[in-house]
């Protein structure tokens, strides 16, 4: 099977993965409502091509917090990548680093960050965290991923609780059985987290917490999960580097909007203060076109990376992040764009907005 498209590695890895793997990965919440209107909401947006421009050279390559990649398209934190692949997550940063990308590393990989650093040591990496009612665990990570060499902390606020994903429960999803949170023991206890749904996520995690990361490191700080205006302008108050317009790839609160839809909302209440990313059904270059052209700087592909991961390990998340950066720039070609610089709003359709 030819692989050319991105739902072309959906559908292998499909047949390749154990149902409940395959249903892990796929899952939405509830009814599975903003999971599929994430894809579903790119698709009302059209676009307005301009021609008669030199596009004989496009330039791909943008900067986030400062640092330069490829392409405006990099991975978003997705947890136990070795139910995907044996090397889990060290295939995937192999993957980021040939691909000159950021990989967000989950809290919940399944490897070390050590072994995810050494494996390719020239990556650009975040560390996201889900926030631990430990408070002494939640410094310990991120003073380890700092001294490690990550370059932000991504924390990630759309999980006070854990959204209901039925076909995980139907299958009695317990990753516990074959994967160790390997970043979660605390280093001298050696404790496991016991189960996905006792975790010890921290429900009472608020705004007023932000200080306490700031004061314990020096890296930039992009929460995770804002889909509001409201939230976007606090999150500007609170003085944080940036922020990914995100709905945990319909995973947390069902029908919340779509990424794409909350975007707009988000970039006018930002005012440009601070960098915006997003996260949430990016499937084509032109869905990465939209994207910019409604304000954000980059996107991150979540499940697609996985199902790279699971159709050819790092060689198949090579190949995803190099077909959407083929779209991209052809897309970008096609619309009369020859740098990133130059995508705009004016490239959007006014009467769909
Ligand atoms: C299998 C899976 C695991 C995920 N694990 C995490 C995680 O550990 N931390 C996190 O912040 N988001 C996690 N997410 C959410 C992603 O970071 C991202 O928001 C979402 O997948 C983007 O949507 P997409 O899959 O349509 O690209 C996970 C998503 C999936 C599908």
């Amino acid at each position: 099977m030819s692989l050319v498209c991105l739902t072309d590695f959906e559908a292998l890895a499909r047949q390749r993965l154990s149902k409940t793997s395959w249903d892990f990965i796929e899952g939405g919440a509830d009814e599975g409502i903003t999971r599929d209107d994430n894809i579903a909401a790119f698709k009302r947006f059209r676009l307005r091509p301009r021609y008669l421009r030199d596009v004989s050279e496009v330039d791909t390559r943008t900067t986030i917090q400062g640092e330069e990649i490829s392409a405006p398209i990099c991975i978003a934190p997705t947890g136990f990548h070795r139910i995907a692949w044996p090397d889990g997550e060290m295939s995937t940063a192999r993957a980021a680093q040939a691909t000159s990308t950021c990989y967000i590393t989950s809290t919940y990989a399944s490897c070390t960050l050590e072994d995810i650093v050494a494996t390719a040591p020239r990556g650009l990496r975040w560390f996201q965290l889900y926030v631990q009612t430990d408070w002494e665990l939640n410094k310990q990570l991120i003073q380890r991923a700092e001294s490690l060499g990550f370059k932000a902390l991504v924390i990630t606020v759309d999980v006070p609780v854990h959204g209901k994903r039925r076909n995980d429960i139907r299958n009695q999803m317990d990753l516990k059985m074959n994967l160790m949170l390997k970043d979660l023991q605390s280093p001298e206890e050696k404790k496991f987290i016991p189960d996905m749904q006792l975790s010890s996520i921290n429900s009472s995690f608020c705004w007023n917490h932000l200080s306490w990361f700031q004061r314990i490191t020096q890296l930039p700080i992009i929460l995770k999960g804002i889909l509001t205006k409201e939230d976007a302008e606090l999150a500007v108050k609170h003085k944080v580097q940036g922020i990914i317009v995100s709905n945990h790839g319909g995973r947390q609160l069902d029908e919340s909007p779509a990424s794409i839809d909350a975007l707009m909302e988000v970039v006018t209440a930002i005012k440009g203060k601070i960098e915006v990313y997003l996260d949430g059904g990016v499937r084509t270059g032109n869905d990465v076109l939209k994207t910019l052209a409604l304000g954000a700087k980059c996107v991150f592909l979540g499940r697609p990376i996985l199902w790279g991961l699971a159709c050819k390990g790092e060689r198949g998340v090579e190949e995803v992040l190099n077909i959407l950066k083929t779209e991209f720039h052809t897309s970008m070609a096609l619309a009369g764009c020859r740098s990133v610089a130059e995508i705009n709003r004016d490239l959007i359709q006014l009467s769909r907005l």
